[in-house]
């Protein structure tokens, strides 16, 4: 049985006060840290922030999360964050390879897959994004790129490493448009990339692995979706920015 992760993508919004506001009022909601809680719950705010909402989610069932990391542990990297430092602010998880980095940033598999190592050497869970684009999907090509994506981004890395990572499938259309995949959509990637884990490692290591989808998840359309067999939670953008989405998002999980 997989415990679902749902993780607040916060990407580059709010001050540091309606950071702290935000974590305050979802920690408020959501009670004392419970290690048997149903869901487990990331946020991941910018880095500027992390070491104020770090502190605030300190006694929670919040945990925290990076939106990126360098791949190099140390030295001449202007504007670059380590794994180390990640960790000295409390971090536990980071999302690697998002679409946002992928195609602004111009990061490819190679530079995901370096990365995902060095957070997995490090300690932290990696949220390793995949998703393709919607020419991509208008073509028929949704499976193909899933899996250059699941082969480049995640080479090297042993069965023990990957029952430890959580993939997120997100379909680059779907983010911040408000058009969400339908829940057959998310689920046929989903049983994709199962079977991908299978074919390279195993049965158990298939079913460990956490793939969340995200992409314009709302209060409104996450039940639907975390019902499939094979969603165990969301990556969320925008509606992770609402205390009552967010936390509504939460419960659609729970009630998987
Ligand atoms: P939205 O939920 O705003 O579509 O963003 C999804 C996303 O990119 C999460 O990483």
């Amino acid at each position: 049985m997989r415990r679902p992760v749902v993780a607040g993508n916060w990407k580059m919004n709010l001050t540091r006060g309606a950071a702290v506001d935000l974590v305050r009022s979802l920690a408020a909601s959501l009670g004392p840290s419970d290690s048997s809680a149903s869901v487990e719950i990331v946020v991941c705010p910018p880095y500027v922030y992390l070491e104020a909402v770090g502190q605030a989610v300190q006694g929670t069932s919040l945990r925290l999360g990076a939106q990126n990391v360098s791949d190099q542990p140390s030295g001449a990297f202007t504007g670059e964050i380590s794994t180390a430092m990640l960790i000295d602010l409390g971090c536990q998880y980071v999302i690697v390879g998002h679409s946002e980095r992928r195609t602004l940033m111009g990061e490819t598999d190679e530079i995901v897959n370096r990365k995902v190592l060095a957070a997995l050497a490090a300690g932290l869970t990696p949220i390793v994004c995949v998703g393709e684009l919607l020419e991509e999907r208008q073509r028929g090509q949704t499976s193909a790129v899933i899996r250059k994506q699941f082969e480049g981004s995640l080479a090297g890395i042993s069965g023990e490493q990957m029952a430890r990572i959580v993939i997120a499938y997100e379909p680059v259309w779907a983010i911040g448009t408000g058009q969400v995949a339908t829940p057959a959509q998310a689920e046929e990637v989903h049983l994709d990339l199962r079977s991908l884990l299978r074919s390279r490692y195993n049965a158990a290591v298939a079913d460990a692995v956490r793939i969340q989808y995200g992409g314009s998840v709302k209060a409104d359309n996450a039940a639907e979706l975390m019902g499939q067999a094979d969603i165990d939670g969301a990556l969320v953008g925008g509606a992770s920015l609402k205390v009552g989405d967010f936390l509504a998002i939460v419960a659609a999980a729970g009630g998987h």
